[in-house]
């Protein structure tokens, strides 16, 4: 089966004997060129949830070669099933399924399923192949790549996990088509925040594509996945397990997974409260003097052309945010280390932002 539009396009994440590929286009759901070289032996289990799999299951069991000892496993949908207990269901499926070391799992679906699935595959028998195979535009700009696995629990966001990472990454771009608008948003979120971080040239690029990528250009949204793909296998190349520059992809993080577990995982979107926490990031840096108000005023556009909230919730005090945030897995020594904006294009981390000025961001910040 071959796919006659563009061909896919192939990048690497340069992690020496544990590197892999990303490979980029449409059509690759259902195509066995894709699958078949990263398969560890001859027992497969995909792994989605109950969306996604009317969707896209039977497209992806097309994409295995005959002869394989194939199971299906679909689990509830939703960040609330991004818990232990899934991973245990998966665990049980595998045993019962009589799976061996050499058995690989593949994760159909956005970040709640890739992050589990590479939970339980890190675990698993000390540690099995996984493939991402992401369908939302989250976790094909970000979750699927880099290794970071794992689950919530109830006190806090991904506390639970492992640093794992998958054989390939295939991102069938024709995916996005069932996407809901409010998904596509977060996961613009996380496009807008490579831009932040790392490259000013992208951003103003994607001030400009905003409206094209909302509306599903196919090659602005290639382009744009295609940059984001490639800024994360910099600096994961760089630093996989997050002693230094890997901090920076979580600009806005430290805001938003505290909004996320105060307001109830899965009420706000991931990508939705990163895009508040990354306005909230931006105006600290303006307090702090790094930002220009016409910086400020650019992320505060950017974030609302892409539809996504540029307010705090209206339950949550200043108090509520810090009680959270002394949480986040990048403080050391109870210091809160923050990710914040030097320039546009240029974030850094920061753990002596000064107590009173955090705290008046957080009390003053706007909220719905
Ligand atoms: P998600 O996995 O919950 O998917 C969002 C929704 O879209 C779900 O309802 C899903 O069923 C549905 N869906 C998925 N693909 C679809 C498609 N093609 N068509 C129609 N519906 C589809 O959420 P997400 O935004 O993909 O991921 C969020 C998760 O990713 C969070 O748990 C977050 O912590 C995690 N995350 C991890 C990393 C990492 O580095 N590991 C990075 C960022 C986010
Ligand atoms: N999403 C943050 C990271 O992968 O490091």
């Amino acid at each position: 089966m071959s796919d006659s539009r563009n061909a896919p396009h192939t990048l690497r994440v340069a992690l020496g004997d544990r590197s892999y590929p990303i490979h980029i286009g449409p059509g690759l759901l259902g195509d066995p060129r894709w699958l078949s070289p990263y398969l560890a032996g001859r027992q497969v289990m995909i792994i989605t949830n109950e969306t996604i799999a009317p969707l896209y299951l039977e497209r992806c069991r097309q994409g295995l070669p005959e002869g394989l000892e194939v199971r299906e496993l679909v689990l509830p949908d939703g960040e609330a099933t991004k818990s232990l207990a899934s991973v245990e269901r998966i665990w049980d499926a595998l045993l019962e399924a009589g799976f061996n070391r050499r058995c690989t799992l593949v994760a159909l679906g956005g970040g709640v399923i890739g992050d589990m699935v590479g939970f339980a595959a890190a675990c698993y028998q000390r540690g099995v192949a996984f493939i991402q195979v992401p369908t939302t535009l989250l976790a094909q700009v970000d979750s699927s790549v880099g290794g970071k696995t794992g689950v919530n629990h109830p006190r806090g966001k991904n506390m639970i996990g492992a640093f794992w990472q998958p054989r390939a990454v295939l991102i069938d771009t024709d995916t996005l088509a069932t996407l809901p608008p409010r998904e596509l948003s977060a996961g613009l979120a996380e496009v807008i925040k490579y831009g932040l971080i790392r490259d000013a040239e992208f951003l103003a690029w994607l001030e400009g594509e905003m409206p094209s990528l909302r509306a599903l250009d196919a090659p602005a949204l290639t382009r744009a996945i295609e940059r984001s793909c490639e800024i994360k296998a910099e600096v994961v190349a760089e630093d996989e397990t997050e002693q230094g520059v890997r901090a920076l992809l979580n600009l806005g993080h430290t805001f938003g997974h505290a909004i996320e577990a105060h307001q109830g995982y899965g009420k706000w979107l991931h990508g939705e409260a990163v895009g508040a926490g990354m306005l909230m990031a931006a105006e600290l840096s303006q307090r702090l003097g790094w930002l220009s108000a016409g910086q400020v005023a650019r992320t505060r556009s950017i974030i609302e052309a892409a539809a996504l909230p540029l307010s705090a919730p209206a339950d949550m005090s200043g108090e509520d945010f810090l009680v959270r945030m002394r949480l986040d897995k990048k403080n050391i020594d109870s210091r809160l280390r923050l990710i914040l904006l030097r320039a546009l294009g240029d974030a850094r981390v920061h753990d002596e932002t000064p107590p009173e000025t955090l705290a008046a961001l957080l009390e003053e910040f706007p909220r719905r």
